[in-house]
């Protein structure tokens, strides 16, 4: 068990089969450079209880060094005998400065705390890029939003026509999840800037060691209250795994519609060559792969979550080597959402709007009807009778084969003497949607004021 992090007590050393589903640098390797700068920390508050001489430190720290260059190009990487990333690193480092001073290390840690403190880093830095690939893609729909400022879309309940809304009403719906996604992660820091180092393997250390100096050469804000809590809670990596998981989420229903949009039935969309995909079989075929992409990851985001939320279940305190399988679903979300967002962000900044053919179809499926009796209750008409009789002049209309903006007078008439001619000044779909000015309402100058708050919650977030 030659350079392990454990052994003497044992008679030998690990079976081959125990040794194979031990090994974790497969996929915890990816936080070598945060347990470097973790050492770093560690071997600086040794420096300052009195166990490492400045010379030691000095060497200590080079050592590290010389460790983080090698793991950036990687000459360095773990051997299959490496049970984790720490006992690899430890290992190296003693190759490189010598049993005397790198066998100090180790005092006063244990990879309970190393690991719950890496961990947290590692997300602390991919909350950054995800944040700042979210607001591209916020980015990308407010620009179509402005480019579309006043272009109308058919607006759907139970994805039946329902009331004409402006594009940029739609478009902004669905960024407004995206800035509460990065509001989120701004409030999930808050959580996550706690650092467990210095809480040992449960009970915390008897050294002296000051882990507030830990966690501020980490960049966290303070030490963990509790050791047993700081090494074996992982509500902070699970919250970060449902803000993917619902950002994904977020993505898959506009995936959705930009699906739909882009058949030929709908025809609203065009997508960019680059951001479209072909077929090996069918030559004429341009498919929105990148949409089916982020539906379909979403349910692996999904599946990171319950996998982590079912090995948190039932654990006991402290430590437990289940938490080792905190990390692959985490690091997976992750990686699938900076590969998502990117190419998400692209496609919507490049995707054509079909406006004429939006507005063709927009006061089809009489989605003007809550107009007509929105019209008549202003009219003092009680909103029970207005909405029968708008709904008795739908059924009018639509045995006549007709819309409701070509129902002629004595039609009208013949639903409702409240049906005079000046209905008709509500029978258009500009005049329907530029009524709508309440608050959050789709009139063009409420959405453009709505467009100003998202930007402005985006930045500020
Ligand atoms: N690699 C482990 C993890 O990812 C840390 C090692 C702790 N091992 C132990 N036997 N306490 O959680």
């Amino acid at each position: 068990n030659d350079g392990a992090l454990w052994g003497a007590r044992f008679a030998g050393g690990p079976s081959p089969e125990l040794a194979e589903l031990s090994r974790s640098t497969h996929f915890d390797w990816i936080l070598a450079p945060y347990d470097i700068a973790g050492s770093h920390a560690h071997a600086t508050a040794l420096e300052a209880a009195g166990y490492l001489e400045a010379d030691e430190a000095r060497v200590m720290h080079e050592g590290l060094d010389a460790l983080a260059s090698k793991i950036a190009d990687g000459t360095l990487q773990p051997a299959p005998g490496d049970e984790d990333v720490h006992g690899a690193l430890e290992k190296a480092l003693i190759a490189e400065v010598g049993a005397e001073v790198g066998g100090r290390l180790r005092a006063g840690r244990s990879r309970n705390d190393q690991i719950a403190t890496l961990v947290r880093m590692y997300l602390i830095d991919h909350a950054r890029v995800i944040a700042r690939d979210l607001l591209r893609v916020i980015d990308a729909l407010v620009a179509q939003s402005e480019a579309h400022a006043e272009a109308i879309l058919p607006g759907r309940t139970h994805l039946q026509h329902a009331q004409p809304v402006l594009l940029a009403h739609h478009l902004q719906a669905h960024a407004w999840p995206l800035v509460r996604e990065l509001e989120r992660l701004v409030d999930w820091r808050r959580r996550a800037g706690v650092s467990p180092y210095g809480g040992g393997a449960l009970a915390g250390s008897t050294l002296g060691l000051d882990p507030a100096l830990v966690a501020s050469e980490l960049g966290l804000d303070r030490p963990a209250e509790n050791s047993l809590d700081g090494t074996s809670a992982r509500d902070v990596v699970a919250e970060f795994a449902f803000i993917a998981a619902m950002t994904g989420i977020d993505l898959s229903r506009l995936s959705e519609e930009i699906i739909l949009w882009n058949t030929r039935e709908f025809g609203f969309v065009t997508l960019d060559d680059s951001y479209s995909t072909g077929s090996s079989i069918m030559p004429q075929k341009k498919n929105p792969d990148i949409a089916e992409l982020a539906r379909g990851k979403s349910g692996r985001l999904i599946g990171n979550l319950s996998g982590l939320l079912a090995t948190l279940k039932g654990l006991p305190l402290a430590y437990n080597r289940d938490l080792q399988e905190d990390k692959e679903p985490v690091f997976d979300s992750v990686q699938t959402l900076e590969v998502v967002l990117p190419a998400f962000a692209g496609m919507i900044a490049t995707m054509r709007f079909d406006t004429a053919r939006m507005a063709e179809l927009a006061p089809q499926g009489f989605s003007l009807a809550t107009d007509v009796a929105e019209w008549l209750v202003k009219r003092r008409v009680p909103f029970r009778d207005a909405h029968e009789i708008s709904g008795a002049l739908v059924r009018a209309c639509e045995e006549a084969g007709i819309g409701l903006e070509d129902a002629t007078d004595e039609l009208l008439v013949s639903v409702s003497p409240h049906l005079v001619p000046e209905v008709r000044d509500v029978l258009s779909i500009e005049g329907s949607v530029a009524s709508r000015t309440g608050v959050g309402g789709t009139a063009p100058v409420r959405v453009a004021e709505q467009r100003a708050e998202l930007v402005a919650r985006a930045q500020a977030a």
